[in-house]
């Protein structure tokens, strides 16, 4: 960059945020395995400089101010305790839904599993049956609502699934609620075909035959209409055996899809199959004992837990703990859906997981920011670094452990995606 020898009249041009008592950028740090809160670098009285949607420099306010071109710099001056985080990533949701399963809720706090409520009628059905009704355009609002309180909790990127379709129109009608969701609200929503999610009621055939269908007639027609880029499956009893998703994912793949995986959630099965068909991700994992710890380790499949789903169905957590000891990349996502994980809270979750499982705040900060980058293919977030897109989150404290400390409560206070400040005061 070359440099004006008058002070002040040139340099770096765009945005100035600061200056924050802690900016944590993540860089440089293993896309695998244990990471100690020494490990992070954390630069103090730090900024951040913006140019158009990307970071054009992080480093010590007081450099920052001292080279940019002031005459074309807009100065977001930032008073009190503060700490800087890259924008976090929700890597696994499903907020596209109508309806309530509240009635779910009383049936599980009976003592009925999830499992039982669905064998009985209720479960992903009810859900299915509320989202076909529900018309295109309240679908699409209530999906970006639910992406603005995403915002609100420091989320810049979502995954967001479809699967409450469940046949080729419905599905495709999702996949445009979450577009047009996208393109209404800052937050950028990565969409995903979740159309294998269950064998739905008014299919008449079996789970292969619905499996074969979907991958002949919707997911050509997801390509044609550039819809989506992932394709997912429920390996699960009462949803899909290992061995017809294995033919489904080939055949996804094939068409030019990204993988991933819902397994272990219940049993076993499901990430021993992400892990032969590379997938992207296998996620939740409750069920994983250490031969499938060891796969994932030894994988370039995220191990990506969700611990809202625990929560909300009142089991126990995916060994995470056991996942970044044996080498894993873990990711922490949401998984923010109307049955199992109704309360939706990213920070919350990722928290509470931390506290039971031991993790350290380094492991839970990089399971929702560049490691979740990771399940989703995405290189070009998740870190605070030059050239990377602007999403930055502010939270009030001068100590970045104070956000996990408080498992959610503290709040962020200015979000910053691409380079605009979109949340928080101006
Ligand atoms: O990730 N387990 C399958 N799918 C979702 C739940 C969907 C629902 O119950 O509506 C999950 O937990
Ligand atoms: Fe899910």
């Amino acid at each position: 960059m070359s440099r004006d020898p008058v002070p002040g009249n040139s340099g770096i041009k765009g945005i100035l945020a600061g200056p924050f008592r802690q900016v944590i950028p993540l860089m440089g740090l293993p896309p695998k395995g244990p990471l100690s809160d020494s490990a992070l670098h954390v630069i103090e009285e730090g900024g951040i400089f913006f140019h158009g949607e990307r970071i054009a420099r992080i480093g010590r306010f007081a450099d920052l101010y001292a080279e940019c071109d002031r005459r074309n710099t807009g100065l977001q001056e930032v008073a009190g305790d503060h700490v800087l985080l890259p924008g976090f990533i929700d890597a696994h949701s499903h907020i596209c839904f109508g309806g309530s399963r509240a009635h779910d809720y009383s049936l599980r706090l009976q003592g009925l599993s999830y499992q039982e409520i669905a064998s009985r009628g209720g479960g992903i059905w009810t859900t299915v049956t509320a989202t076909r009704n529900m018309p295109l355009p309240e679908l699409t609002a209530i999906t970006a609502h639910r992406a603005g309180v995403m915002l609100s909790g420091g989320i810049t990127t979502a995954e967001v699934k479809s699967g409450y379709g469940l046949e080729p129109d419905s599905e495709l009608d999702m996949l445009r609620a979450i577009r047009s969701a996208g393109a209404a609200q800052p937050v950028s929503l990565i969409p995903t075909c979740l159309a294998a999610h269950v064998l739905p009621r008014d299919y008449a055939g079996d789970s292969s035959e619905y499996l074969r269908y979907i991958a002949g007639v919707l997911l050509p027609a997801i390509r044609r209409e550039n819809l989506c880029d992932r394709v997912d499956i429920f390996v699960e009893k009462g949803a899909f055996n290992p061995a017809e998703s294995c033919e489904y994912l080939g055949e996804g793949r094939k068409q030019g899809f990204d993988l991933t995986v819902h397994a272990d959630q219940f049993h076993t099965g499901g990430s021993r199959l992400a892990v032969e068909m590379d997938a992207c991700s296998a996620d939740h994992l409750e069920a994983s004992g250490a031969a499938e710890i060891g796969m994932l380790a030894r994988s370039n499949t995220v191990a990506t837990v969700l611990p809202g789903s625990s929560l909300g169905l009142g089991i126990p957590f995916a060994p995470a703990r056991k996942l970044l000891d044996a080498g894993a990349c873990l990711a922490i996502a949401s998984d923010w859906n109307p049955g199992s994980a109704p309360m939706g809270d990213l920070l919350t979750g990722a928290a509470l997981l931390g506290i039971y499982e031991k993790l350290s705040c380094a492991e839970m900060l990089a399971g929702i920011t560049f490691r979740a980058a990771r399940a989703l293919s995405l290189q070009d977030r998740g870190i605070l670094s030059e050239g990377l897109s602007g999403d930055a989150v502010a939270f009030p404290c001068s100590d970045f452990r104070e956000i996990f400390y408080h498992q959610g409560s503290m709040k962020p206070v200015k979000v910053w995606k691409k380079g605009a400040l979109v949340y928080g005061d101006v």
